[in-house]
């Protein structure tokens, strides 16, 4: 790969996925776009950026998602799980149960172990939910990782990774080397492809959003434009959830840190107040979603 061709690949990975490569990460993009470029038959990485400077779509989406970390896992990091079942779910259930929904938002949902992670710590809460209707929507920029998502069907490698026993035993069910999850914990989370970097405020308002291990990737302004539009679409009272190494702290003042909570935000009304605009309010406004 010449210098410019990795410049080329900066350019285009920061466009359309906000991936921030700094200038020494050569060997990243030769070890993940290579094999991509032999599977196709071409014979290097120069070759392949020539089909795609030559328009080539498919094999442009094809590199932007080989170029993306899919590193997912159950109960990935327990604290966000511990919090949502300890803390938010309890504050969260009083304040909806004249309205008896939940909106939650998984906004780079990758093959799917974070979404039901959620819906498992929602059915642990039993008939408390009984008759309310939870809506999870998982997103991802890549429709692979989707169509991994939306099957539910883990290797014994993956359901070894974060997730107890009880819950492997409760939720799934083994065929041969593999298990999946039982369809009415799939039923609960719809699946839709979406890049971060576009507009998403068609999608309404959540009561809970987790962003956990996407935001790390990108540049500070692209951070601070996400957290702006994210704050948009949670109620006053929502959360987001940051993965363990990211924060809004000194990135934008959207959001607030969640008292005593590392990793929980709040959305920062007297900011929004500030800027005369209305603290966000319940929306009817839903997905439509493709399952
Ligand atoms: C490291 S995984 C994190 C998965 C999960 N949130 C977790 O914490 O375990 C990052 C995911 O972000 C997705 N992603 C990368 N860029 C994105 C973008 N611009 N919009 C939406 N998703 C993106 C990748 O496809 C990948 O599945």
């Amino acid at each position: 790969m010449t210098p410019l061709d990795y410049e080329f690949l900066r350019k285009l990975l920061r466009a359309r996925s906000g991936l921030d490569l700094s200038p020494d990460k050569q060997y990243l993009v030769e070890s993940r776009l290579l094999p991509l470029a032999r599977r196709v038959g071409l014979a290097g990485i120069s070759e392949l950026v020539a089909k795609i400077k030559a328009g080539s779509e498919p094999l442009t989406v094809e590199a932007v998602e080989a170029m993306t970390t899919n590193e997912t896992f159950f109960f990935r990091d327990k604290l966000p799980f511990d919090h949502l079942r300890e803390t938010i779910l309890p504050a969260l259930l009083p304040a909806r149960a004249s309205r008896r929904s939940l909106r939650i938002w998984c906004a780079a949902s990758s093959t799917g172990q974070e979404p039901y992670s959620i819906a498992m710590c929602l059915k642990e809460f039993g008939s408390a939910l009984a008759g309310w209707r939870i809506e999870i929507l998982a997103t991802d920029l890549s429709q692979g990782v989707l169509e991994k998502s939306k099957a539910g069907i883990f290797s014994q490698f993956e359901v070894q990774r974060g997730l107890p026993i009880q819950m492997l035993v409760k939720y799934f069910t083994q065929t041969g080397d593999l298990w999946q999850l039982n369809a009415d914990v799939r039923a609960m989370v719809q699946h839709r492809q979406l890049n971060l970097l576009q507009d998403f405020s068609h999608l309404g308002m959540f009561d809970l959003i987790f962003c956990r291990n996407v935001l790390i990737y990108f540049d500070q302004d692209t951070k601070a434009g996400i957290f702006g539009r994210l704050a948009k679409m949670l109620e006053a009272d929502g959360v987001l959830a940051l993965g363990a190494a990211e924060s809004v702290v000194g990135i934008s003042d959207a959001f607030k840190p969640y008292p005593e909570k590392r990793g929980l935000y709040r959305p920062n009304t007297d900011r929004a107040a500030r800027a005369g605009v209305a603290a966000p309010q319940a929306s009817k406004v839903v997905a439509s979603v493709t399952r």
